[in-house]
C-alpha cells in the first residue's frame, strides 16, 4: 500500500489489508519464537511458549483457509508495528543477565505480541461479520480465542512466580 496512493477503497479492501498485515505477523511471530523459547528459563514459560508456536502454525493455515474462503491469494503486507515488538523484545532481551528477570522480559515481550493479534482479530471478525462472511469471521475467532488464552496464561505465570522470583 502506497502511501499516496488510494489503495484501500472500501470495507472489504480493508479486511483484506488487514488480513494480510496479520498474516505477515503470525510469520514473523513463528519466526522469533523459537529464540524467545530457547532464552527462557522457567520450564512452565518454556512450554507455554512451545505450545503456544505450535498453535501459531496452525493460525497461519487457517488465516490461509480465510484467504481461500474470501477469494484471495494468501500473501503478506510489511507490519512495522510487530516488527518494532518483536526488535524490542530482542534488544531488551539482550540487555538483561538475570535469568529471572530474563523470564520476566520474555513475559512482558510476549504479552505485547498476543494485545497486538488480539486488537488485529478483534477488527478483523467485526469487519468479516458487517461483510456478511460469518465463514472468515468464525476462523478468525478460533484464532483470536487461542490469543486470549494464551495471554492469560502468561498473566498467571507472572503473577504466580516469575516475577515474585525476579524481584
Ligand atoms: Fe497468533
Ligand atoms: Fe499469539
Amino acid at each position: 500500500m502506497g502511501l499516496f496512493s488510494r489503495d484501500i477503497k472500501n470495507m472489504d479492501d480493508l479486511f483484506v489489508h488487514t488480513l494480510r498485515d496479520i498474516y505477515y505477523a503470525e510469520n514473523q511471530i513463528v519466526k522469533s519464537l523459537p529464540e524467545m523459547i530457547e532464552k527462557a528459563s522457567d520450564p512452565q514459560l518454556k512450554q507455554g511458549l512451545q505450545s503456544h508456536l505450535r498453535e501459531t502454525e496452525n493460525h497461519v493455515k487457517r488465516l490461509e483457509q480465510v484467504f481461500r474462503l474470501h477469494g484471495t491469494e494468501a500473501k503478506g503486507v510489511d507490519c512495522p508495528a510487530i516488527d518494532g515488538i518483536i526488535e524490542e523484545a530482542e534488544d531488551v532481551a539482550g540487555e538483561v543477565e538475570d535469568r529471572s528477570v530474563l523470564d520476566a522480559a520474555i513475559i512482558a515481550a510476549a504479552q505485547a505480541v498476543e494485545h497486538y493479534e488480539i486488537t488485529r482479530y478483534g477488527s478483523l471478525i467485526a469487519w468479516a461479520t458487517q461483510l456478511g462472511r460469518s465463514d472468515c469471521a468464525n476462523l478468525l475467532k478460533q484464532n483470536l480465542e487461542e490469543e486470549k488464552a494464551a495471554d492469560k496464561k502468561l498473566t498467571t505465570l507472572a503473577e504466580s512466580k516469575v516475577n515474585r522470583r525476579a524481584a
